[in-house]
């Protein structure tokens, strides 16, 4: 039997009111987990090579091979720093950020390499892009940041045109082999680093809590299923630490008409999209 879909916060997996291993609402959520990422992002990029002794790089670049084949409007949501941008580029692609984070973009801005990536300043929840207006939408370890999850993934497919793809890569359930040697290195080498290098401890036992409480492999496949994806499939990385999830969105969302309300939403944001 499928689960009822997550329609109101109230009815929302427990991550949506989490912040480590606090229960915090909603708002006050959104607001700490803003305060995070403009903490830590002059060290961001390091903390993250440092944490996976380089893993994420060949994730990202997994990540980016499998949707290789397609072009037009590229979307990295929750890009950061563009990492995941950066392996996006290309021809026939326009690569546009989006991220709540002013202080992670402008890291992003000045790396080299990401001549021709847009930034826009948006949160999953509430996507500033028209109804269907997109042919690839990637995140990146990202979802998990999102103050409501569900609605987020009704936002994502939302913007998909028709056929359109959704790749998602995060941090997962590791098969049960691994999972001691994860956990010691979760809760103790993470912190320890976020408390000598990012010189913020509470931020990474944030970010630890955060993977813990988020979906794993199978949760997260059906959570896609009930925001409306179609072909949605799943792929782990090193035994499950990581894994790519993939869907897109099915021809029947042709037909979806945008409210008042998002039409007034999407014509002011959409200037910033030339
Ligand atoms: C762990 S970083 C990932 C950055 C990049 N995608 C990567 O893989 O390196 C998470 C990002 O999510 C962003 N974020 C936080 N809350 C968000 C939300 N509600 N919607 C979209 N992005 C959010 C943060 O500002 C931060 O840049």
């Amino acid at each position: 039997m499928q689960a009822a879909p997550f329609e109101t916060m109230d009815d929302s997996p427990d991550i949506d009111r989490s912040f480590g291993a606090q229960s915090v609402a909603s708002d006050e959520r959104r607001a700490r987990i803003r305060r995070v990422f403009e903490a830590v992002a002059p060290r961001y990029d390091l903390m993250n090579d440092l944490m996976s002794g380089g893993l994420h790089r060949g994730w990202k670049r997994t990540l980016a091979r499998r949707v290789a084949a397609c072009s037009g409007q590229v979307i990295d949501l929750a890009g950061g720093t563009g990492d995941v941008a950066r392996l996006l580029l290309g021809p026939g692609r326009q690569v546009t950020v989006i991220d709540p984070s002013t202080a992670m973009m402008d890291i992003g801005r000045r790396r080299r390499g990401m001549q021709g990536v847009h930034w826009l300043h948006g949160e999953a929840e509430q996507l500033p892009l028209a109804d269907a207006s997109v042919d690839l939408l990637v995140v990146s370890f990202g979802l998990r940041n999102a103050t409501q999850l569900f609605r987020s993934l009704q936002e994502v497919r939302r913007v998909l045109k028709p056929g359109a793809h959704f790749a998602c890569l995060e941090f997962s359930r590791p098969r049960a082999w691994l999972a001691p040697a994860y956990d010691l290195h979760s809760r103790w080498v993470i912190p320890a680093l976020g408390a000598a290098v990012a010189r913020h401890p509470e931020a990474y036992r944030y970010l630890v809590e955060s993977i813990r409480r988020f979906p794993d492999q199978a949760e997260f496949a059906t959570l896609l299923r009930q925001a409306g994806f179609a072909e949605v499939h799943f792929e782990d990385l090193l035994f499950g630490i990581a894994c790519l999830h993939f869907g897109t969105c099915p021809h029947e969302f042709a037909r979806v008409r945008t409210s008042p309300h998002e039409s007034a939403r999407v014509s002011t944001s959409q200037q910033q999209f030339a």
